[in-house]
C-alpha cells in the first residue's frame, strides 16, 4: 500500500548490495507503529533482541506482522549461534513477546521445522531466506483474503444500491500485516474495483489502533468515519450499518474468535440488529489445537499506562502522553477477547469463505 503515494511495506529485509552472503549485513526495516500516526518513521533491527523489544512495545503490531517479525528473529539468533540450543532458547524468548495471537507461534514453528534437520552451519542462511518466504506469503495470503471478501462487498452492493457501510473495530490493515491487511483488504479492493464503500472506524481504545485504520484508509483515498468504540451499536440500530468485518488473533478450529478487545460487543449488537459479522484471517491464525476457545486462549493483561494515559498532538504541535487517571483507581488492562461462533456470519480466509459449521474443511 502507500503512504504519501509512494509504496511502501510493514517490513523489509535489508541486505547488502550485490547480495552479499555476509549475513552480518542482513538487518529489517519496519515502521515504528507506537509513532503512528502522528509520525511515519523508520527503524532498523539487527539482533533478536530488536525483534523481541519491537514485539513488545508493539513497535510492530497485528497478528499476521508479529509472527513474520518473530521468523526474522530467529534468522538473526540463527547467524550470532546456529547452535540447538539456541534455536530453542530464542524460539522461546521471542513466544513469549505477546501470548494471544497464534500466528507468532505458528511463524516460529515454521521456521523451526526448517532449521531443526539442517546441519548447524546451513541455518543461519535458512532461517533468513524462510523468513523472507514467510513475509512474501503474507502478502500473497492477504491478497487473497481482499479477493474473497469483496464478493460479499459486491454483493451488498447490488442489493442496496448504494455505498456499503462497513464497520471494523481496531486495526486490521496493512500495517497489520506486511501488506493488504486482513479485514481491510476486502475494502481496499472493492474501493480500487470501483464499488463504493464507507467505514465506520472504531477508536479501540486504549491503544487507539483506529486511528491507524483511519490514517490507513485516508492514505488510499476511502471514505470513512471515525466514531468512539461505544458508537457502533447506535450506527447499528439506525440501519447505518451493513456489515462488520474484523481480523482475528487466534480462531478455534470451531470457529470461535479472539480479537482487540471490543469485538465480542460488536457482534452482540451486530446479531440483535440482524447485521452479517464476519472475520477474516489467514488460516495461520486458526489454532486447531484448542477445545475450548474461552478457556484456554491466553489473553493478554498490558500494562496499566495504556489505561492511564492518551497520546495525542499537543498545543505545541508535537505528538505527547497525556495522564487522564491518577494511580489512585486500580485498572484491569485485557487486550482481547473472544467472540463465541454462534455471532459469526463467516469467516474470510485466502481460501475462500466459509460458515463457522464448514471451517474444519482447511484444516489440511
Ligand atoms: O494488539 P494488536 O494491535 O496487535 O491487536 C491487533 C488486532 O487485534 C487485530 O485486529 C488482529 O491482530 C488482526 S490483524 C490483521
Amino acid at each position: 500500500m502507500k503512504i504519501n503515494n509512494i509504496p511502501r511495506t510493514s517490513i523489509w529485509a535489508i541486505e547488502a548490495a550485490l547480495g552479499s552472503v555476509l549475513s552480518q549485513d542482513r538487518a529489517v526495516g519496519i515502521i515504528d507503529q507506537t509513532l503512528l500516526p502522528f509520525a511515519v518513521e523508520d527503524r532498523i533491527l539487527r539482533t533478536v533482541d530488536d525483534i523481541a523489544e519491537a514485539i513488545s512495545a508493539m513497535r510492530v503490531r497485528g497478528a499476521p506482522l508479529i509472527g513474520v517479525t518473530a521468523a526474522f528473529g530467529l534468522a538473526f539468533a540463527m547467524r550470532d549461534d546456529p547452535s540447538f540450543e539456541n534455536l530453542t532458547t530464542k524460539a522461546a524468548l521471542l513466544a513469549a513477546t505477546r501470548p494471544t495471537a497464534v500466528n507468532l507461534a505458528w511463524a516460529l514453528n515454521k521456521v523451526t521445522n526448517v532449521l531443526i534437520t539442517a546441519p548447524a552451519n546451513l541455518r543461519a542462511e535458512l532461517a533468513w531466506h524462510t523468513a523472507k518466504d514467510v513475509a512474501a506469503d503474507d502478502v500473497a495470503t492477504n491478497f487473497a483474503i481482499g479477493q474473497h471478501g469483496l464478493k460479499i462487498i459486491e454483493e451488498l452492493h447490488h442489493k442496496l444500491q448504494r455505498p456499503v457501510n462497513i464497520l471494523t473495530h481496531c486495526n486490521a490493515g496493512w500495517v497489520a500485516t506486511v501488506d493488504w491487511g486482513t479485514a481491510l483488504s476486502p475494502i481496499y479492493q472493492a474501493h480500487d474495483a470501483g464499488i463504493p464503500v464507507h467505514v465506520w472506524v472504531e477508536e479501540t481504545r486504549p491503544r487507539n489502533q483506529g486511528l491507524l485504520t483511519a490514517w490507513e484508509l485516508r492514505e488510499h483515498g476511502v471514505p470513512h468515519t471515525y466514531i468512539v468504540d461505544n458508537a457502533g451499536g447506535h450506527f447499528m440500530q439506525h440501519g447505518k450499518v451493513d456489515m462488520v468485518i474484523v481480523g482475528a488473533d487466534r480462531v478455534s478450529g470451531t470457529g470461535d474468535v479472539a480479537n482487540k478487545i471490543g469485538t465480542y460487543q460488536k457482534a452482540l449488537a451486530a446479531r440483535d440488529n440482524n447485521i452479517p459479522f464476519y472475520a477474516a484471517l489467514p488460516l495461520s491464525t486458526i489454532d486447531w489445537t484448542l477445545k475450548d476457545a474461552l478457556a484456554d486462549i491466553e489473553i493478554e493483561e498490558r500494562n496499566a499506562a495504556e489505561i492511564r494515559m492518551l497520546r495525542g498532538v499537543s498545543t505545541k504541535g508535537t505528538a505527547e502522553n497525556f495522564t487522564i487517571l491518577d494511580a489512585g483507581s486500580p485498572v484491569a488492562n485485557p487486550g482481547f477477547d473472544v467472540t463465541p461462533a454462534r455471532l459469526i456470519t463467516g469467516i474470510i480466509t485466502e481460501r475462500g469463505i466459509t460458515g463457522v459449521a464448514e471451517l474444519h474443511q482447511w484444516q489440511n
